[in-house]
Formats: C-alpha cells, sequence, structure tokens
C-alpha cells in the first residue's frame, strides 16, 4: 500500500511539475534550423525585414497578435485579440486552426513538443 502510494505521488508530481518545467525551454540554435525549414518560406526574422507571405516576426513574442505595421492580416486573427507568449504560441504552433479561425496562415502544426518549444525559444530571442 505503501509503495502504491508512493509511485502514485511521483507520477502525480511529474505530470504537475513537467509540464510546466520543461514549456518552451527549448534550443534556440535548434528552433532556428527548424524555423529555416518551416517557416522561413512564409516569414522573415531580423528586425524591420520585409513582409513575405506572413509577417515579419521580429519581437513578436511578448507583444499582442497582428501589430505589424503595413501587413494585411486575416479577420480572424484580428479578432483572436491575442498576446503571444509561451503559451498561446505553443497552442496556435500546434495547430493555427483552433487558435485562430478563419485565419491566414496555413501550416499544418508541429505534433512534436519539443519542435514547437525550440521554435519558441527562438522567436524569444528575436527582440532588442
Ligand atoms: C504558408 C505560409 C506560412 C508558413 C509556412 C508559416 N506561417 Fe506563420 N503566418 C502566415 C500568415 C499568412 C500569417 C498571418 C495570419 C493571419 O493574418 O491570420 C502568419 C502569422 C504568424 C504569426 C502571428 C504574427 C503576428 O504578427 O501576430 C506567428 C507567430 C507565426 N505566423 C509563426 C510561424 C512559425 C513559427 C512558423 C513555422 C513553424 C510559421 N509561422 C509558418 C504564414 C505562414
Amino acid at each position: 500500500m505503501n509503495r502504491l502510494f508512493k509511485i502514485f505521488s511521483i507520477v502525480l508530481l511529474s505530470s504537475v511539475i513537467f509540464p510546466l518545467a520543461s514549456h518552451a525551454e527549448g534550443d534556440a540554435a535548434n528552433g532556428e534550423a527548424i524555423f529555416n525549414k518551416k517557416c522561413k518560406v512564409c516569414h522573415t526574422f531580423a528586425k524591420g525585414d520585409k513582409a513575405r507571405i506572413g509577417p515579419n516576426l521580429y519581437g513578436v513574442h511578448g507583444g499582442k497578435a497582428a501589430q505589424k505595421e503595413g501587413y494585411k492580416y486575416s479577420k480572424g486573427i484580428v479578432a483572436a485579440d491575442l498576446t503571444w507568449d509561451d503559451a498561446t504560441l505553443d497552442a496556435y504552433l500546434l495547430k493555427p486552426r483552433d487558435v485562430v479561425k478563419r485565419g491566414k496562415m496555413v501550416f499544418a502544426g508541429f505534433k512534436k513538443q519539443s519542435d514547437r518549444d525550440d521554435v519558441i525559444t527562438f522567436l524569444k530571442t528575436l527582440k532588442d
């Protein structure tokens, strides 16, 4: 009984602690490599670079969504009224359509948590 209780506590504790601890504590260098493969066709990320199909992503983490001047966002993303933090970016990069209804980012999403964490960690480095 005692042993079962211990195992139960460990399982319970790790499920509470690890998702929080591991969230977006990714590898920025790997995130940049993934970005170059999966996002760069549509997004630039250096400060002041022009938009492509999607907006430039410099400074996107930590601010409100749909703020890049001169970029024509979908009505969906404007209406969603989001702030980009670890949690909202994680959900968006898992399934863009679940977070922004009628948005115009055509991206299937990353199933792997570590892919999302690494890319988000990379996005966080894009600020002054
Ligand atoms: C096929 C083109 C395409 C690909 C690939 C793509 N995006 Fe996008 N992305 C867009 C478009 C278009 C928008 C604008 C969405 C809207 O207006 O609804 C957008 C919007 C965004 C936003 C919100 C920007 C803002 O100013 O609020 C983020 C963050 C983002 N993309 C990250 C990524 C990341 C990270 C990847 C790679 C994993 C990626 N995108 C891949 C086209 C793309």
